[in-house]
C-alpha cells in the first residue's frame, strides 16, 4: 500500500515540475521583444535605410519620436536597442548597470587600440577594471588634475596671444589646439603639435584617428563581410595610419626611456613624484616595468600605447567641442552673454588686466550653469554605445545578451516630458536645480552614467571653465562681415565627437 502512495506522490511531483517548466517556457515566449520599425524585405539591410549617417543623432531622434523611447532596430545583421528617455535610462543604470556595461567590439577601435588593450572600448572585464583604476589614480583624480594647473595656465596664455594675433579667430581650430596641447603636455611631456618637436605633428595624427573612428565600417554591421572594407581601400588606410601612430608612440616611449636611463637612478622620477618630469608616459612605463613580471594590465607595451592614445582622444576633442559650442550659444544669446560678462567683471574686481586664475573659477556660478546648459543642448558625445552582457527584461520586453545598445544622450537631455522649453538655451533652468552631472542623475547623460561613466569629468571641466572665462574676460566678441546670430550654422559634424560642422569664426577685440 505504502508503495502505491509513493508512486502516486512521485507521479504528481513529476507532473507539477513538468507543468512549472512548461509555464515558465510559455511565459518567456509571451514576453515580447521591444517595438521598432518594420524591416525592409531585403533581410540583409534591416532598418539601415532609416538611418541617416550624415545626421545620426537626429535620425535616431525621429525614430524614437515615432516608435517610442525603447525600440529595437536592426542595423544590417546587428540588433540595436535605442534608448531615448531618462526614466528608461534610470531603470537601466539603477537595476541593470552590469548587464549594460559592455562596449560593442567595433572594427576601427579594435585595430587602433591594439585589440582593445585599454579602457574606453574594452569589454567589461578585469583588464578594463585595472585600466580604469590606473587612469583615474594617475591622471584623472582631482589631486592629479590640480597638479597640472601650471600647464593649463601657460596654454591659456598662448591661446589668448594667438587670438590677439589674428583679425578673425577660428575658434574651432584654436580651442582644439589648446586642448590638444594641454592633454599632450600632461600625458607626453611635450606639445608634439605645430610648435612641437620637428617632424612629429600629433594634431594631424589625431585628425585622421578621429576621422577613422567616425567612419562607417561595413564589418560593424555585417560581420563576415570585412572583404567589402578591404575592397574599398579602408583596411589599407587603417593599416597605414596605425603604423604611423605606432611609430609615433614608439618614439615617445624610446625618448622617455632614454631620459630615464640618463637620470641617475631613474626610479626616482616615479618615487619622488616630480610632476614636471613625471608625465603620464613615465608613470605608465614605471608600472609596465613592474607588470612585466606579474602579468595583467600594462604587462605588454601595447597596453601603454593604447592607454595613451585613448585618453588623448577622449580628452582632447570633447573639451574643445564643448568650448566652441558654448561660445556659439553665447553669440546667439546676448542676454546670457551680458549676464556672464557681468559675473566676470564682479569676480575680477572690475577690469583686471590679467588672466583669470583657477582659484577664481569657484566664484563663477553662472559660468558653470552656462557650461552645463551647453552640455545639455549640445553634448560632445551625444550617442553612447554599450552592449548587453546577458539576457534581461526591461519594461516587460526581453533584451537578449550581446544586443548592441545606443543611449541617445541628445534626445534624453531635450526630452519635453522632463525639460521645460527644452530647445532653449536657458542656463537659469539650473537655479536651485538638483540636476547635476556629477551625481547619478539621468535627465542628461553628457558624461554618461553607471560604472562606465566618463572618468575625465574633473579633467575636462577645469579646462573648459578656464578657457571660457579667459576668452570672455580678455576679448569683446562679434560676428564677422555683418553676419547675424541667426545666420550661424548649427549643423553637427559626423564623427565620434559632435563638433560644430562649420568652424566658428569670430572677431575678437582685445579689452586690454
Ligand atoms: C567635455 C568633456 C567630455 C565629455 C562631454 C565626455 C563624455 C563622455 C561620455 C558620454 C562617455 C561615455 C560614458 C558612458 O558610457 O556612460 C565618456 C567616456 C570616457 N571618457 Fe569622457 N568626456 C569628456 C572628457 C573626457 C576627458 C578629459 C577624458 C580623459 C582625459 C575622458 C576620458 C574618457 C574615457 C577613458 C571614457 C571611457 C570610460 C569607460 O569606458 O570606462 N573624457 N566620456
Amino acid at each position: 500500500m505504502e508503495q502505491v502512495f509513493f508512486f502516486i506522490f512521485l507521479f504528481f511531483l513529476t507532473l507539477s515540475i513538468f507543468l512549472t517548466i512548461l509555464a515558465k517556457a510559455s511565459e518567456t515566449k509571451r514576453k515580447k521583444m521591444p517595438p521598432g520599425p518594420r524591416r525592409l524585405p531585403v533581410p540583409i539591410l534591416g532598418n539601415l535605410h532609416l538611418f541617416d549617417a550624415n545626421k545620426p543623432q537626429h535620425s535616431l531622434l525621429s525614430l524614437s519620436n515615432k516608435y517610442g523611447p525603447l525600440i529595437l532596430l536592426q542595423f544590417g545583421s546587428i540588433p540595436t536597442l535605442l534608448i531615448s528617455s531618462s526614466d528608461i535610462a534610470e531603470e537601466i543604470f539603477t537595476n541593470h548597470d552590469l548587464t549594460f556595461s559592455n562596449r560593442p567590439a567595433l572594427f576601427v577601435p579594435k585595430k587602433l587600440l591594439y585589440n582593445f588593450s585599454s579602457m574606453a572600448f574594452a569589454p567589461h572585464n578585469d583588464m578594463w577594471r585595472q585600466a580604469r583604476k590606473i587612469a583615474t589614480l594617475e591622471l584623472l583624480s582631482l589631486q592629479c588634475v590640480r597638479s597640472f594647473e601650471v600647464i593649463r595656465r601657460e596654454e591659456v596664455e598662448k591661446l589668448v596671444a594667438a587670438i590677439k594675433d589674428v583679425s578673425v579667430a577660428n575658434l574651432s581650430k584654436l580651442t582644439l589646439s589648446f586642448s590638444n596641447n594641454v592633454v599632450c603636455r600632461v600625458e607626453l611631456g611635450d606639445e608634439f603639435g605645430d610648435g612641437g618637436k620637428e617632424g612629429v605633428c600629433l594634431h594631424e595624427l589625431i585628425y585622421e584617428t578621429q576621422s577613422l573612428l567616425g567612419s562607417f565600417c561595413v564589418a560593424d554591421y555585417f560581420p563576415g563581410m570585412e572583404w567589402v572594407d578591404r575592397l574599398r581601400g579602408f583596411h589599407e588606410r587603417l593599416d597605414k595610419h596605425f603604423e604611423k601612430l605606432d611609430k609615433f608612440f614608439d618614439r615617445v616611449i624610446q625618448e622617455h626611456l632614454k631620459c630615464r636611463e640618463e637620470e641617475e637612478g631613474s626610479e626616482n622620477i616615479i618615487e619622488n613624484g616630480d610632476k614636471q618630469q613625471n608625465d603620464f608616459v613615465n608613470i605608465l612605463l614605471g608600472r609596465h616595468k613592474v607588470a612585466v613580471h606579474h602579468g595583467g594590465f600594462l604587462s605588454n607595451i601595447d597596453h601603454v600605447k593604447a592607454t595613451l592614445l585613448e585618453t588623448f582622444m577622449a580628452g582632447t576633442d570633447t573639451s574643445a567641442a564643448t568650448i566652441t559650442w558654448t561660445m556659439t550659444e553665447l553669440m546667439r544669446n546676448p542676454r546670457v552673454m551680458n549676464k556672464l560678462l557681468e559675473e566676470l567683471r564682479q569676480a575680477t574686481d572690475g577690469n583686471a588686466r590679467r588672466l583669470i586664475q583657477e582659484s577664481e573659477l569657484e566664484k563663477l556660478e553662472y559660468l558653470k550653469k552656462v557650461i552645463k546648459e551647453s552640455l545639455r543642448l549640445r553634448p560632445a558625445a551625444p550617442l553612447i554605445p554599450r552592449e548587453t552582457t546577458q539576457l534581461c527584461e526591461i519594461r516587460g520586453y526581453i533584451i537578449p545578451a550581446n544586443t548592441r545598445v545606443v543611449f541617445n544622450a541628445a534626445a534624453i537631455s531635450t526630452d519635453p516630458n522632463v525639460w521645460e522649453r527644452p530647445l532653449e538655451f536657458w542656463p537659469e533652468r539650473f537655479d536651485g536645480s538638483r540636476v547635476d552631472f556629477k551625481k547619478r542623475e539621468f535627465e542628461f547623460l553628457s558624461f554618461g552614467s553607471g560604472r562606465r561613466k566618463c572618468p575625465g569629468f574633473n579633467f575636462a571641466m577645469v579646462v573648459v571653465e578656464l578657457a571660457l572665462a579667459n576668452l570672455l574676460h580678455c576679448f569683446d566678441w562679434s560676428l564677422p562681415d555683418g553676419m547675424k546670430a541667426e545666420d550661424i550654422n548649427m549643423d553637427v559634424a559626423v564623427g565620434l565627437t559632435a563638433h560644430k560642422k562649420e568652424a566658428l569664426r569670430l572677431v575678437a577685440r582685445p579689452k586690454w
